[in-house]
């Protein structure tokens, strides 16, 4: 796949590693933005109280598939959306996900030496189901579905759950959400 990440720090470059090893060809986009014309897929991981101000600099996004991965932390989503993920999909008309903004970058080292593949939380478009997923699994998680985009606020919140594990003592965790037989 040809992916374009808007955002290149700890999320943006280190899925974009993780992806070029799996063999997709990745452009990064930092705050001079740019044109994502030629990408199948976006991945937005700027602050999130930046994501309009991302978004503006960025062309070539119509009609595009996108994974957000954006956490709001002190912010809240633009235009009085109900979530970052529900915005993208406003200014793209395209399949949108939620994803990676459960998951720790601090440990993105620790993936693909763990007994067991950790899971990744995703919500989101039918029509962005075949790509998100394909690119968790190339990052080294196994996805879990957790409903449509108009979930993305809920998963969205659920980041106060996973700091407070967090600074309750684990530090930066994995998790894992399957089915009794796989454990
Ligand atoms: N770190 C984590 O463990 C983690 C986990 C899950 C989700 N997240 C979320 O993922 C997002 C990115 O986090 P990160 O840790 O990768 O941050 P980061 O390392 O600070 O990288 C931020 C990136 O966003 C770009 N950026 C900042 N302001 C911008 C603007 N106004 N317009 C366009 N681009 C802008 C920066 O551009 P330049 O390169 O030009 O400076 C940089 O490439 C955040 O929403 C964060 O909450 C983080």
């Amino acid at each position: 796949m040809k992916i374009a990440t808007i955002g290149r720090g700890n999320i943006g470059g280190g899925l974009g590693d993780f992806w070029e090893k799996a063999g997709h060809d990745v452009t990064r986009l930092g705050k001079e933005g740019g044109d994502v014309s030629d990408a199948d897929v976006v991945l937005v991981a700027v602050p999130g109280g930046a994501i309009a101000d991302a978004l503006d600099k960025v062309t070539g996004l119509d009609g595009k598939t996108v994974i957000d991965a954006t956490n709001l932390i002190g912010a809240e989503p633009p235009n009085g959306f109900g979530s970052n993920a529900e915005y993208v999909k406003s200014k793209t008309g395209g399949p949108t996900a939620k994803s990676f903004n459960l998951n720790f970058a601090a440990i993105y080292d620790r993936l693909g030496r763990t007994k067991t593949r950790p899971s990744n939380i995703w919500t989101g478009d039918e029509e962005a189901r075949a790509a998100v997923e394909q690119l968790i699994r190339d990052a080294g998680y196994e996805p879990v579905y957790a409903g449509g985009l108009d979930n993305a606020r809920m998963q969205e919140q659920s980041l106060a759950l996973l700091f407070s594990i967090n600074q309750a003592g684990a530090g930066a965790v994995f998790y894992r959400i399957a089915p009794p037989d796989e454990f």
